[in-house]
């Protein structure tokens, strides 16, 4: 294949749309693995699919590489139709899928050079590809040697690698930190996040875990039980699912003092812990009559810090609070 082909529809595509679905929906049986999917993912994004196990990511990958037949709706993937152009699709992208993919008997550059030989690359290309990319890895000096020794953490640098060897437009990975120990979690996100910039890469992430998504993707689609329930940037879907908490050390909050804060619209609960009261607030209110009240009824106050709501309860509200059911 001409290796530059999935580049130039890359650049092509900037301010373009790298994969469009429409009403995508497979089910099994009687389970809907993928419901009624609507997305656009940007070209040149990292975009999470962030959801549960069990929500229909690996599913959703699968029919978007075309190795699946969708029950109904539509995708196009660079441009190319999954009901008709499968092939193309999977010409044009890479994936790193559960499964690493490598030989435990070849050297990584062997493992590579195998792939460079699977997309048509001649000698010198797949040589300076495979220098490029292990250097960038930190791998090159280990590059004469049988990966079967490696651990967890190197393994996984080669088989991203490996799935962008052809230099894919748009790559589709699927849980890269999946097994692997915060430390090997956090080298493989920094050289994603560096590898899919250098070149231009849209990223089709899918994963289970709310640390990688904040690590890497510009937006993100939260996915529960085949349907997708919100779409945004992280930061946007904080604001949008919790309220701030605000809380005040000080003294003299009695009882009655909380019963007092607690009779007004802006808080949803209030609760004492040692010095402080916590006042989970209903909405991003403004704090400062809230502060008057409790000086006014001679509470102490010495601080105000007010907290933008922790991302993982975001992700909790999200994913726990969509309805089981729709009514038909
Ligand atoms: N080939 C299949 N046959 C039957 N059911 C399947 C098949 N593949 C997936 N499913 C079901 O479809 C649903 C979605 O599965 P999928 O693997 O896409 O979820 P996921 O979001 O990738 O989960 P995980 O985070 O565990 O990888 C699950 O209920 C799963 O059991
Ligand atoms: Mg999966």
């Amino acid at each position: 294949m001409n290796l530059h082909a999935a580049k130039q529809i890359g650049e092509e595509g900037v301010g373009g749309v790298a994969v469009h679905t429409e009403n995508l929906t497979c089910t099994f049986g009687a389970i809907c693995a993928v419901d009624h999917v609507t997305l656009r993912v940007p070209s040149g994004t990292i975009f999470g699919l962030l959801g549960p196990t069990g929500a229909g990511k690996t599913t959703t990958i699968r029919l978007l590489l075309g190795l699946l037949e969708p029950t109904a709706g539509s995708a196009m993937v660079l441009g190319y139709d999954i009901h008709t152009q499968g092939d193309r699709i999977r010409q044009h992208t890479g994936a790193l899928l559960a499964y690493s993919g490598l030989y435990d008997r070849l050297t990584a550059l062997e493992n590579l050079d195998f792939f460079g030989r699977i997309w048509h690359m001649s000698a010198g290309d797949r040589r300076s590809r495979a220098k490029e990319l292990l250097n960038s890895l930190g791998l090159w000096e280990q590059r004469d040697q049988l990966v079967g020794g490696w651990d967890r953490g190197q393994r996984r640098k080669l088989s991203l690698a490996r799935a962008i060897f052809h230099q894919p437009a748009l790559v589709f990975i699927d849980e890269p930190s999946d097994r692997l120990s915060p430390a090997e979690s956090e080298a493989i996100w920094t050289d994603l996040d560096n590898l899919a910039a250098r070149e231009s890469m849209t990223v089709f992430l899918a994963t289970r875990d709310l640390a990688e998504a904040e690590a890497l993707c510009s937006a993100v689609a939260i996915m529960r039980q085949g349907r997708i329930l919100e779409v945004g940037s992280l930061a946007e879907l904080r604001a949008r699912t919790a309220a701030p908490q605000l809380e005040i050390v000080g003294r003299g909050f009695t009882d009655q003092v909380i019963a007092l804060v607690s009779r007004r619209p802006e808080v949803a609960s209030a609760r004492r812990i040692d010095n402080r009261l916590v006042l989970q607030l209903a909405g991003d209110y403004d704090t400062a009559p809230l502060v008057s009240l409790l000086v006014e009824a001679s509470a102490d106050v010495e601080e105000v810090h007010k907290h933008q709501p922790a991302l993982y309860a975001a992700f909790t509200t999200l994913t726990q609070e969509a309805p089981e059911e729709e009514s038909p």
